[in-house]
């Protein structure tokens, strides 16, 4: 009963929330109240963090920043936040709240993503041309659902099924957090001036990388997936064996310097590196370096502006096909996810990760299998033998992209650090590289 009158308290405090931008250090002060009023290891705590954190990814956004959207991938940060609070609002408030008053029917449809078992949805690309609702509503949107979720919470937290889907959404919302970022990101790249996101970044250590090597994997019959009873997302099971080749895997990313031989070599002049889809779109686009490097390959814009390169950090924003070229030109090819997963298994889950405020790859120190740039593998995202979708609309969420895309492992320097977990699956197709994409290599033993 006390536990339920601290979280009701919370409901209050979060009622008076702001949210407004511009208003940061109000806000930061009330959120600290709202943090401080719930058990620290509570549903409820956790559900304040993940939003709060959310809010805080864009302090330094002003309103016209939170509009653009620079291309079809790209989708403006209101949008974003809207959509993770109307996904509480559609798969939460809606199934277990009779008193939930809707904030606006209207909001369906335009939040709707991709989920076309309960309805239309406004077209993808065209999310920029909404002017309305305006960044202001969109927080107080943001404020009205808190609320709600937070009396909800209060009701229902402990029944299982309930807790799960909290999972879900907070997991699905910690998501959206590294797009308002990789999305921010190319929308500030397309201004000449390469104007600063965060003014109050970590500068990156200036520091060498150890030497590459390659390393013994496990062979034979492995197994790979999720392995407890512990919250996880329907791709990451069943966990299932695997026979696994004698091999051997790089003991850390592929840094700048090592991409600047690659591209000093004429290597995206090569047609016997790439594959023809690969070597079409290079040719097509023009590409000839990742996508933030300056063209005289001195420089690249981060999510801290114009910042000079760094031959000792990973190579990022790079798509499949250039990974996959840059493995072919070093005699070695990419890990399998099976590799990189039994690699992954051996290691304790730290990094460079959103909350390490660097928020672009560093130098290693260590293995860098965890955090800097979620790493291309050689295989296709595919269900695991035995996959079950999760049922209803949120089986939508997965299964339905397991075509022509590829999986990705590890996380980035702007994944949330309790995002992470060994098992995790993200996908991309071949030719996407706005995300933080990097190179790990690999090859076989014999
Ligand atoms: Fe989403």
């Amino acid at each position: 009963m006390r536990l339920i009158k601290r979280i009701l308290t919370t409901a209050e405090a979060l009622r008076s929330l702001s949210g407004i931008p511009g208003q940061d250090i109000q806000m930061a002060s009330r959120k600290d109240a709202v943090q401080a009023a719930v058990p620290a290891d509570s549903l409820a705590a956790r559900y304040v963090h993940i939003r709060n954190a959310t809010v805080d990814l864009c302090k330094h956004l002003e309103p016209e920043d939170y509009v653009v959207q620079s291309m079809p991938d790209v989708s403006p940060t209101k949008w974003h936040l809207a959509h993770v609070t109307w996904f509480f609002e559609r798969f939460v408030l809606r199934e277990y709240s009779k008193k939930y008053n809707w904030f606006d029917e209207d909001l369906d449809y335009v939040l709707n993503s991709y989920f076309y078992t309960i309805g239309g949805m406004y077209a993808r690309p065209n999310r920029g041309l909404l002017t309305r609702p305006t960044v202001k509503e969109v927080m107080a949107y943001r404020e009205h659902v808190d609320s709600a979720m937070l009396d909800l919470i209060a009701e229902k937290s402990g029944d299982k099924d309930f807790d799960f889907l909290i999972e879900v959404g907070l997991s699905h919302e910690q998501q959206h957090q590294e797009l308002i970022l990789t999305d921010i990101k190319h929308v500030f790249s397309v201004n000449p001036a390469w104007p600063t996101v965060n003014p109050e970044l970590t500068p990156p250590p200036d520091r060498e990388s150890p030497p590459h090597e390659f390393r013994d994997g496990p062979s034979g019959i492995q197994e790979i997936g999720h392995k407890d009873d512990s919250y996880c997302f329907d791709n990451e099971l069943p966990r299932h064996p695997e026979l696994i080749a004698e091999h051997q895997i790089g003991s850390r990313l592929i840094n700048n310097g090592e991409y600047l031989d690659f591209i000093r070599d004429d290597a995206y002049s090569d047609p016997k590196l790439w594959h023809s889809d690969g070597w079409a779109i290079i040719n097509r686009e023009g590409w000839s370096r990742p996508l933030y490097w300056a063209e005289g390959l001195d420089a690249e814009f981060t999510l801290g502006g114009k910042r000079e390169l760094d031959l000792q950090a990973p190579v990022t924003h790079v798509s499949y096909y250039e990974a996959y070229a840059y493995a072919k030109w070093a005699g070695a090819r990419l890990p399998s996810e099976a590799e990189w997963e039994l690699a992954a298994d051996e290691e304790k889950i730290s990094g460079n990760l959103q909350e390490s405020n660097y928020w672009q790859p560093i130098a290693a120190t260590g293995s860098q299998l965890f955090g800097d740039v979620w790493e291309w593998t050689s295989s296709a995202y595919l269900p695991y033998p035995g996959f079950v979708p999760l049922p209803g609309a949120l089986g939508e969420s997965n299964a339905k992209f397991m075509s022509n895309q590829m999986s990705v492992r590890g996380g980035s320097c702007v994944t949330a650090t309790d995002h992470m977990r060994t098992s995790v699956r993200s996908f991309f197709y071949p030719h996407q590289r706005w995300q933080f994409l990097g190179i790990r290599l690999a090859k076989d033993s014999r």
